[in-house]
């Protein structure tokens, strides 16, 4: 059940001149959190916005004991709640309602995982790495950004075991272009036999993109999406996506409550 909690925040660290990562404490949000869920957030007092934003959950916060304390997010300002969290100060408090929606189906070895992210769509893999790293699954991070500058994490996911692959749109770390490139690459060199599972989270056409591939290749492939939501609880209707029935007909689900982790091969992208 998700808790609507005043979460303290823990601490605010600039990563870029664009990215953060907030620490909120909330105990019971995070004891509750699987990787892929994601929270409704109202930074700020007042009513502007009136609405609060999605944000996935990025980390799992845990005292020595190994207890859950709170969890962080992984922000990207691209308007006014993403900048007041982005200006958050600690001590702070913002409004937090989660765990909400549908998280990723973790796989278990001999199947590899293969994360495929773009940008801020980096945000569930920190925790779902850990997850599939504690069951011991093979893991590669294909991870794609502007410029090196905004590539973020990447000894965390090192320290854990998993596999980089990395491209950025200028060419100034890793492969120069889109990070679906090298992923086809590898879909196309893996043989029949090896068992791998796709995630994916970053734009629309990434995803798009991500999902075909996997499809072309027969793979299957969970993929987040990123809808404009206005609640995160099924009321309003604005997060809806077209996805195809065993009929052959289509029907929309409302991505926060079906989403946001739907099946890529489901989804009608065009
Ligand atoms: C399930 C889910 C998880 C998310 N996780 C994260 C996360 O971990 N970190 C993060 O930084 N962001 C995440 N987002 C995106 C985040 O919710 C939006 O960036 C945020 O709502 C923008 O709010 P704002 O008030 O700053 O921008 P606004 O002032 O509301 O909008 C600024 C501009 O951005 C556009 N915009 C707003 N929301 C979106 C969106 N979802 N997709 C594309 N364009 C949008 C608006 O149309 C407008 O043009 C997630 C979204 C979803 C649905
Ligand atoms: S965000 Fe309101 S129905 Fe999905």
């Amino acid at each position: 059940m998700p808790v609507d909690v005043t979460a303290e925040v823990i601490a605010n660290r600039p990563l870029s001149h664009d990215y953060n990562v907030l620490a909120l404490r909330a105990p019971e949000i995070a004891a509750a959190t699987s990787p892929g869920q994601f929270v409704m957030v109202k930074a700020g007092l007042g009513h502007d916005p009136l609405l609060r934003r999605p944000f996935s959950v990025f980390e799992l916060l845990r005292d020595e004991r190994g207890i859950p304390t709170g969890i962080s997010l992984l922000n990207k300002r691209i308007g006014i709640s993403t900048a007041r969290i982005y200006a958050a100060q600690t001590d702070e408090r913002v409004a937090c309602l989660g765990p909400l929606g549908r998280p990723f189906s973790v796989i278990d070895p001999p199947t590899e995982g293969w994360m495929v992210a773009g940008g801020v769509g980096l945000a569930p893999f920190a925790l779902l790495a850990e997850r599939l790293r504690a069951r011991n699954v093979a893991c590669t991070l294909f991870y794609g950004a502007r410029r090196a500058d905004e590539l973020f994490y990447l000894d965390f996911f090192r320290g854990l075991g998993v596999e980089l692959v990395l491209t950025t749109e200028d060419g100034s770390h890793g492969e120069t272009g889109r990070i679906v490139a090298p992923l086809e690459r590898k879909l196309a060199s893996s043989s029949a036999g090896r068992s791998v599972m796709l995630y994916a989270c970053g734009p629309e056409g990434m995803l798009a993109a991500t999902a075909k591939a996997a499809a072309r290749y027969g793979r299957p492939c969970q993929v987040s999406v990123e809808r404009i939501m206005g609640c995160g609880l099924g009321g309003c209707y604005s997060c809806v996506v077209p996805m195809r029935n065993g009929t052959g007909g289509v029907h929309h689900v409302r991505s926060c409550i079906a989403g946001p982790v739907l099946a890529g091969d489901q989804i009608v992208w065009d």
